[in-house]
């Protein structure tokens, strides 16, 4: 069985159009997943729903045998599902420590979440060293390390992660994907990542799914999915700046 299952799911914001027109993906316990597609495919879009921000307004979201389709984003967090967004909203007038601290709202026990903060702070020592600095003077590449810590506080199953790298440097791109690949190696988390760098998140990712006009075009490994042919017809463009940037770094 999988953890996750979407199941023809559709959904969409208010009383707008379905961004989501019918998608159905499996997410595997123990592996990471890319979701890649065209700017406005709906790749955000999905992981709020499952995170509990929008309800469907059709199908089913199961997470390790449990319906999860409909629930508040708290009570998908309990049940093990972290979603990580795009803003990287930390608290800014906090400490790195006290926002690990609240990482940890959920957990009642005060010691477990020192017990907690301490291992993560010993896993990030780029926050260690910045433990009693208020977040809001964190460089981008730190608030990122700081909400995918946050999220661990919880120990969650599933870490949902949209954008990692958006406007980091590419040396700080790859520690913070050299983060998300020991999530699953290390800590046995399963990733669903979205990433606009096609060449980096397929690098990280064992499985792909490439969604375009809010559903799953089609899917596969990784590494074969870089070569798609239907892929390089599809998404020539985002690939040749992918490609671009991957020559810069160089
Ligand atoms: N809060 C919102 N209210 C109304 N429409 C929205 C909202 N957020 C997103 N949309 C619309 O949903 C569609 C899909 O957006 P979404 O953010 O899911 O795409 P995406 O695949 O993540 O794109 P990108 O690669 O640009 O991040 C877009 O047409 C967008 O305008
Ligand atoms: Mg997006």
């Amino acid at each position: 069985m999988a953890l996750l299952e979407v199941r023809n799911v559709r959904a969409g914001y208010g009383s707008g159009p379905d961004i989501l027109t019918d998608i159905s993906i499996d997410v595997e316990e123990g592996r990471s997943y890319c979701i890649i597609g065209p700017n406005g495919a709906g790749k955000s879009t999905l992981l709020k729903t499952i995170a509990g921000l929008l309800s469907p307004r059709d199908g089913d979201i199961v997470f390790d045998g449990q319906s999860i389709a409909g629930r508040r984003p708290d009570q998908v967090l309990a049940a093990g599902v972290c979603f990580v967004p795009q803003d990287r909203t930390i608290f800014p007038e906090m400490t790195v420590r006290e926002n690990l601290v609240m990482g940890g709202f959920l957990l009642r026990d005060k010691k477990l979440v020192e017990q907690r903060v301490d291992e993560l702070m010993d896993r990030f020592p780029r926050l260690a060293e910045r433990s009693s600095q208020l977040a809001q003077t964190m460089s981008g590449g730190e608030q990122q390390m700081l909400v995918m810590a946050r999220a661990l506080m919880i120990r969650p199953r599933l870490m949902l992660i949209d954008e990692p790298s958006l406007g980091l440097a590419p040396q700080i791109t790859s520690q913070i994907f050299g983060i998300i690949r020991s999530l699953t190696s290390e800590m046995g988390i399963t990733v669903l990542l979205i990433e606009q760098n096609v060449k980096k998140g397929l690098e990280v990712a064992d499985w792909a799914f490439v969604l375009d006009l809010g559903t799953c075009r089609f899917e596969g490994p990784a590494d074969e999915i870089v070569d798609d042919p239907r892929i390089r017809d599809l998404y020539l463009g985002q690939l040749a700046d992918a490609a671009k940037d991957t020559e810069e770094t160089k």
